[in-house]
């Protein structure tokens, strides 16, 4: 049975590469704290169909989609809270991706900021528009709609680099309500306000493609060796210091307390040596990330246990999608000849 009414949150993650700080603070974490409130229910998934636009090495995929898992449940989520299943379980997912793929304006995918940026390096490079352009980097958003849809999200926690696509994905389900009647609700990009992008070691922002991320479950003498690595200024101690431009200090933020964001930007003041900085910034992760860090590594001794987890993960989440790409497949006009979309 289908209860549209609820409160539904969803998001997912790429099974690419290695969680990162950046991924914890913008995306997963606020899921999972999202996942406690009662009365909603929650969707988490591995979007691993998306790791294959990025991603053609499959050792790669197939270990990446194992730490994401570990990672997600080493930081406190609840299978029994939370539906928490693999892309690739669920076939519904890439069928209405083909439906929506049907009538999503091409023209809206040209907007889209993945795609434009591939544009604009080969137009930099002087190469072809389309070098080394697939069409599922273009098409990207429609999967990604589908995803949500499928679900009939209503809150998408997600970093800001993704509110596009949640916009996208209300473009192309107004024009399928449209078309079809009534079949989506219009979900909402959810931002934690606090800090969504974090910044990475060079003070851009901290992403895979810029190597510059601390990964979230570095042991901690690696973790404390990254943190040293953040890009400062030359300023001696003594000196004060801009907590506005400090990329140590925008980190601080997304793991402080009220009164612990204070006390640094008070030190901050008071010219704290670059080194007491980080030494302080690595402390308050650690305290964060260590049980947790415990937790992810014995999971990735238990693949089978990960496994099974997400088996029932896969047959709670088609409880919704599979009656309700039924009655999306009647709304378009697949069902069986003879009968009518109301039987
Ligand atoms: N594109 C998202 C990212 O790179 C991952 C993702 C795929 C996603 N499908 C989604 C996020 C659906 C939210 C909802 O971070």
């Amino acid at each position: 049975k289908l209860d549209n009414d609820q409160e539904r949150i969803l998001t997912g993650i790429t099974t690419t590469g290695t969680p990162h700080l950046g991924n914890y603070v913008g995306a997963i974490r606020p899921a999972i704290n999202a996942s406690k409130t009662e009365g909603v229910a929650s969707y988490f998934f591995l979007a691993d169909f998306h790791a294959l636009i990025k991603c053609q090495d499959p050792e790669v995929v197939h270990e990446s989609t194992k730490e994401i898992a570990a990672t997600w449940l080493a930081l406190g989520l609840d299978p029994s809270n939370v539906v928490f299943y693999r892309q690739s379980d669920i076939p519904e997912i890439p069928q209405l991706s083909w439906y929506l793929t049907c009538i999503a304006p091409k023209g809206l995918m040209n907007r889209a900021h993945a795609y434009k940026d591939a544009l604009q390096k080969n137009i930099d490079t002087d190469e072809d528009n389309d070098f080394g352009i697939a069409l599922g980097l273009f098409s990207y958003p429609v999967l990604m709609a589908a995803d949500i849809l499928m679900f009939n999200a209503t809150k998408v926690p997600v970093g800001k680099d993704q509110i596009q696509h949640i916009e996208m994905t209300r473009d192309i389900a107004q024009r399928f309500n449209y078309l079809y009647g009534n079949q989506f609700s219009m979900p909402e990009a959810v931002v934690d306000d606090r800090v969504s992008i974090l910044q990475g070691l060079d003070g851009r922002k901290m992403s895979k493609s810029y190597g510059n991320t601390i990964p979230l479950f570095l042991p901690e003498k690696q973790l404390k060796k990254h943190i040293n690595k953040i890009k400062t200024n030359l300023l001696e101690p003594g000196e004060p210091k801009d907590t506005e431009t400090s990329t140590v200090f925008q980190i601080w933020k997304a793991f402080a307390s009220q009164e612990q964001l204070a006390y640094m930007h008070n030190e901050f003041q008071n010219g704290i040596s670059w080194g007491d900085a980080k030494r302080q910034l690595f402390e308050l992760i650690n305290d964060e990330l260590k049980e947790p860090r415990d937790r992810y590594y014995k999971l990735l001794e238990s693949p089978d246990y990960i496994e099974s987890i997400l088996f029932e993960g896969a047959i709670k989440a088609r409880e919704y999608s599979v009656p309700f790409l039924e009655k999306i497949n009647k709304s378009i006009g697949l069902y069986p000849l003879g009968k009518t979309k109301f039987d």
